[in-house]
């Protein structure tokens, strides 16, 4: 910062809460994050710059469970959508039959192997490959073969849509892309018990969506979304006033543990908060409505029933009147954030070790004046704003890693969840490593 006060600042509050940390169990058995990484921080520069390391994380991604889509992506029978998971070479195709059932399958034709379906979203009950029209049916049988006398002896029950291994748990879409996973989604989410199941995420019908291609390592954005000590340096000009106080200036979690591979944290805010007269159109749109992080201001016209959210059981936080938001990082790739007045999530899907695909979403309430609505986009387009400084600065980072000037980054006691996502991917990846193969 030009006036430097992020750098000499150094009163707080509290203490930064201690990190519960847990062994964890992706179905190869129990292990701990790696203690190395957890103890002293020290993260080498290679896990973010080095393709051999990429090559292993991709191989994870092929064998854990994957928050891929909201099940309201195929709310209605007949709906489908396909999404990619780039690093495995897959495409994936998640239906809802007419018999309400959500399946998932390989996006390919059984013919001669072409991409079945081109579009990203639609409802239908029957799906026709645009090489030689044959048609599969939302169930992933094989339907129909022009010409099929051409065939003799096909075998259209083994010609059937590959399925991938789905499971749907409080409200989002997960596949495993192994053959025979080695944990159920009901063990893999385990952890997690309580953490979801008052997320207001089910009363927002609204949704706006933004994603960009980010030319830095995956694990880089998830560490820009797992601390907030850079909160007040990077994003001074957007979100700090609204977290960064002289009570707690370098906005110190309220709360956070380890859940399994997983991990939680409770954002804190800045009580003393005040919109600004220099922020007119801000101001507009945040006297009475909603702000998706604070919850300083009463709100006046929101609607009660989704308006009472205020962080998951059983957490102890302290002071509610010092909680932001509830932050949930489902392992390995996806951040889900709770706040009074919405939500949010992040989806980071690695391209390369130097390129991500990044996908966010957010959640509002159906707005009952048009000061909400413009309240919702305003509060969409703020935090872009934000996630646009954390990601231009995530290029850089990747940037000045690959020079190879030093060998490790060190992650402090405010960045405990860096070190834990760093720690578990470790320990993942090396358990993965170490398995006689199938
Ligand atoms: S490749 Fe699909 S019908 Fe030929
Ligand atoms: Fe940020």
């Amino acid at each position: 910062m030009a006036d430097g006060k992020a750098g000499t600042e150094t009163a707080r509050a509290a203490p930064v809460p201690h990190f519960h940390v847990t062994s964890f169990d992706l179905g190869h058995g129990p292990v701990e994050p790696d203690p190395a990484v957890m103890q002293s921080g020290h993260v080498s520069v290679a896990s973010y710059v080095d393709h051999e390391r990429f090559e292993k994380e991709a191989a994870l991604f092929g064998t854990v469970w994957l928050n891929i889509a909201d099940e309201s992506d195929v709310a209605k029978p007949g709906d489908w959508i396909v999404r990619p998971v780039a690093c495995r070479n897959v495409s994936v195709l998640i239906t809802r039959g007419a018999d309400g059932v959500v399946r998932a399958f390989h996006n390919i034709c059984t013919h001669r192997g072409m991409q079945l379906l081109w579009e990203e979203s639609g409802n239908g009950s029957r799906f026709t490959c645009p090489y030689h029209a044959w048609t599969f049916g939302s169930d992933g049988a094989l339907r129909s073969v022009p010409d099929q006398d051409c065939f003799p002896g096909l075998d259209k029950d083994a010609s059937a849509l590959r399925p991938i291994h789905l499971g749907i748990w409080e409200g989002f879409i997960y596949i495993n892309l192994a053959p025979q996973p080695a944990q159920t989604l009901e063990a893999f989410v385990a952890p997690l018990a309580g953490r979801f199941q008052d997320l207001p995420i089910k009363h927002f019908s609204r949704q706006a969506t933004m994603g960009a291609r980010i030319k830095c390592n995956w694990k880089l954005l998830l560490e820009a979304q797992s601390e907030s000590y850079h909160i007040r340096a990077l994003h001074a000009r957007t979100v700090s006033s609204m977290m960064s106080y002289s009570g707690n200036p370098f906005c110190h979690p309220l709360y956070w543990e380890a859940l399994g591979p997983h991990r939680s944290w409770s954002t804190s805010i800045n009580p003393q908060f005040e919109l600004s007269d220099a922020r007119p159109v801000q101001q507009f749109a945040f006297t009475a409505s909603a702000q998706i992080i604070t919850t300083a201001n009463p709100l006046e016209d929101t609607d009660s029933a989704v308006n009472g959210f205020r962080g998951s059981e059983p957490i102890d936080r302290g002071d509610p009147a010092l909680w932001a938001a509830d932050n949930m990082i489902v392992f390995p790739h996806v951040q889900i954030n709770a706040g009074a007045n919405g939500c949010w999530m992040h989806r980071f899907w690695p391209i390369s070790e130097n390129e991500t695909d990044w996908q966010a979403r957010y959640y509002y309430y159906e707005p009952v004046s048009l000061r909400q609505e413009f309240a919702q986009h305003y509060a969409t387009a703020f935090n872009r704003d934000t996630l646009v400084e954390d990601n231009n600065a995530c290029t850089r980072q990747q940037n000045s890693m690959k020079s190879g000037a030093i060998d490790h980054i060190q992650f402090g006691m405010q960045e405990m969840a860096c070190r834990h996502s760093a720690a578990v991917v470790k320990t993942a990846i090396d358990q993965l490593h170490s398995l006689p193969l199938a």
